[in-house]
């Protein structure tokens, strides 16, 4: 009986050369699905092939690598204040990403373009919010808000979990490594003329931790509006 339908399924094949290169196939294929390196080498090559269609385009794309019209390097305090938010870990309640939903733009504002980020290195997207997003923080408040809620956030808002910051105030820019911060990403190719990396440890010089932080959430999000 088997070996009846066995003959049945192979006269079914009208055209032998039909029959003969599926064989063939089935054949190769199972080398592939026998030989685990075999088969990694070729999921390798198909997974790069891939992912270099998708990535390439990338770094051609202009929206994505210029920066968008009028958005500046940081200043030296400017920058100094990213380094403060980085090291104190605000980014592990805040992004800064507006999403393109409507809730958020209605909250936040334009929602971030690529564009806006070519001067971060790295960004500061995050993931996270336990706090608002900050993005377009930039202009919202006054210095005097920000003083005061860095120094003590329950003070403007009662509920808030936020932590207080107050040594902040306390602490001064350490001006004499500023210039070496610029000329890092002078290097990577941010547009600092010589003047501004010479000349930004007096750029910070009699600034605060708190003045420095301040100025930059002051920056942030403000070139797209
Ligand atoms: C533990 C989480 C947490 C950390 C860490 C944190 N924040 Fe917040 N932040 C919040 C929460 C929650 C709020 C909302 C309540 C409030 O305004 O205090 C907030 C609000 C803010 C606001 C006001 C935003 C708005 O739109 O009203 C600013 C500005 C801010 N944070 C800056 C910072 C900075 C700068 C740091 C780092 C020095 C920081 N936060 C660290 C949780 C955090």
């Amino acid at each position: 009986m088997l070996e009846k339908q066995h003959k049945m399924a192979n006269n079914n094949h009208s055209n032998p050369q039909a029959t003969d290169s599926r064989g063939r196939l089935a054949r190769s294929h199972e080398k592939v699905e026998t030989n685990s390196f075999l088969m990694i080498v070729l999921i390798l090559a198909v997974i790069s092939v891939a992912g270099l269609v998708e990535i390439v385009p990338l770094f051609f794309k202009k929206s994505l690598t210029q920066p968008v019209e009028g958005l500046k390097p940081y200043t030296a305090l400017q920058l100094a204040g990213r380094d403060i938010y980085i090291r104190e870990g605000c980014f592990t309640c805040h992004s800064q990403m507006i999403r393109p939903f409507h809730a958020e733009t209605m909250r936040y504002g334009h929602f971030s373009l690529a564009g806006e980020f070519v001067y971060d290195r790295p960004f500061q997207w995050g993931s996270k919010r336990t706090g608002p997003d900050l993005h377009r923080i930039g202009g919202r408040y006054s210095d005097e808000w920000h003083r005061q809620h860095l120094k003590d956030p329950r003070s403007l808002r009662p509920y808030s979990n936020m932590p207080a910051y107050p040594w902040l105030a306390d602490r001064m820019v350490d001006a004499e490594t500023m210039p070496r911060r610029l000329r890092v990403l002078q290097i990577l190719g941010h547009p600092y003329t010589d003047e501004e990396v010479a000349g930004a440890a007096q750029a910070v010089e009699g600034k605060t931790e708190m003045d420095a932080l301040i100025a930059y959430l002051q920056i942030l999000g403000t070139a797209v509006r």
